[in-house]
């Protein structure tokens, strides 16, 4: 059952969002004339026809992050000196220090903002507003802006055709704030991870980082590495459980929420669930055809989509669901 929350405790609601994507394509045709693939493999295999890539000599994950972010303060009508906190959730970042969420309250003037990234890889977006909605209720913070931004080219090793056709840069935001109807914001959150699993997709940046029996990986050091077959089981087991879990706990049925928003890691991953579920397809909303797997970029690109359709019903509860490196999972149900 869900925990009743302590009284005196505020609601939070979401603003506003907004999303980025870069101009240049990358579809199947163009991996056709790089690699030994077919655009019916990469279709049938994973859904996807095209992704969106940076031009990684000028671009990076802030450049996405900032347009984000600056599209939904201007969806919220905030303005960027209203927001005590700014959340980058991403495993790109051009550097570590500083953060990519300081860079950019930076660059849009958030001078009253606290400013950190999080790295709970694709998992991440939903992982930082599960948190944001945390200090939000808990009246730790009023304004807060959660950010998901990938520049995935960066990792990718575009001579692996197994890992290499998967991956699309993208970047999405969204701004909550505290609100008086208690009965408004997340209604229910889980956040995991399996730690043991790790090296089923990881980003090694030594030879010391490569787990035994995986030397022989041609995968270039600084690039993303991943045993697809095993991400796959976990994510179609993991998906069921988590979705199972919070339809359960908190009395919800598929029926009574507008959409569930999932991670577009494989349209084959997203189907194996919600046929497992008995979920109608017309509230898993599916974009991957178009941008690939944006890793944290990925729920709140969908989110934003939908938002701006007018697709998230006021009034009636929504959920996203992640999976991702680490291994992590989350999910995140919101009554709007
Ligand atoms: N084009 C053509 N053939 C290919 C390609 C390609 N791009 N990639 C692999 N193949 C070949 C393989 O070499 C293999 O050939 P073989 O039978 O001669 O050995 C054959 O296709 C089948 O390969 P599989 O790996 O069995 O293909 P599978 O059906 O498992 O699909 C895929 C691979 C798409 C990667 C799938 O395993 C998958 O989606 N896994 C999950 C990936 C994922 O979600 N990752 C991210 C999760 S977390 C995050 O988002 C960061």
């Amino acid at each position: 059952m869900i925990r009743p929350l302590p009284s005196g405790c505020c609601g939070v609601r979401i603003l506003g969002t907004g999303s980025a994507v870069p101009d240049n394509r990358l579809t199947n045709a163009d991996f056709e004339r790089m690699l030994d693939t077919s655009d019916e493999w990469i279709r049938q295999r994973t859904g996807i026809s095209e992704r969106r890539v940076l031009d990684l000599r000028t671009e990076g994950c802030s450049t996405l992050a900032q347009r984000a972010l600056e599209r939904a303060i201007e969806a919220s009508g905030v303005k960027a000196t209203d927001l005590d906190m700014v959340i980058v959730a991403t495993v790109t970042m051009e550097m570590t220090c500083p953060s990519t969420a300081c860079r950019i309250a930076g660059a849009v003037g958030a001078t009253n903002a606290a400013a950190f990234d999080l790295g709970a890889a694709c998992s991440g977006f939903v992982y930082a507003l599960n948190m944001a909605e945390s200090m939000v209720r808990a009246g730790r913070a009023t304004t807060v802006a959660v950010i998901g931004s990938e520049a995935m080219s960066s990792i990718i090793d575009y001579t692996d055709r197994t890992v290499s056709i998967l991956f699309g840069d993208a970047a999405g935001c969204a701004i909550i704030q505290a609100t008086d109807d208690a009965s408004k914001g997340c209604i229910y959150q889980h956040m995991g991870a399996d730690g043991s699993g790790w090296h089923a997709l990881y980003i090694p940046r030594r030879e010391s980082d490569v787990p035994p029996g995986e030397e022989g990986n041609p995968i270039r050091l600084g690039n993303l590495r991943m045993n697809g077959k095993e991400v796959f089981r976990f994510a179609v087991t993991k998906f069921k459980e988590v979705m199972e879990d919070a339809f359960t706990k908190t009395g919800l049925t598929p029926d009574d929420v507008s959409q569930v928003i999932c991670h577009q890691s494989n349209v084959r991953i997203i189907d194996a669930a919600r046929e497992k579920l008995g979920i109608d397809p017309s509230k898993i909303y599916v974009n991957i055809d178009r941008y690939g797997n944006s890793s944290a970029g990925s729920v709140p690109l969908c989110l934003d989509e939908l938002w701006r359709a007018g697709k998230i019903t006021p009034g009636k509860p929504f959920m996203m669901v992640a999976f991702g490196g680490g291994l992590t999972w989350a999910s995140s149900v919101w009554q709007t």
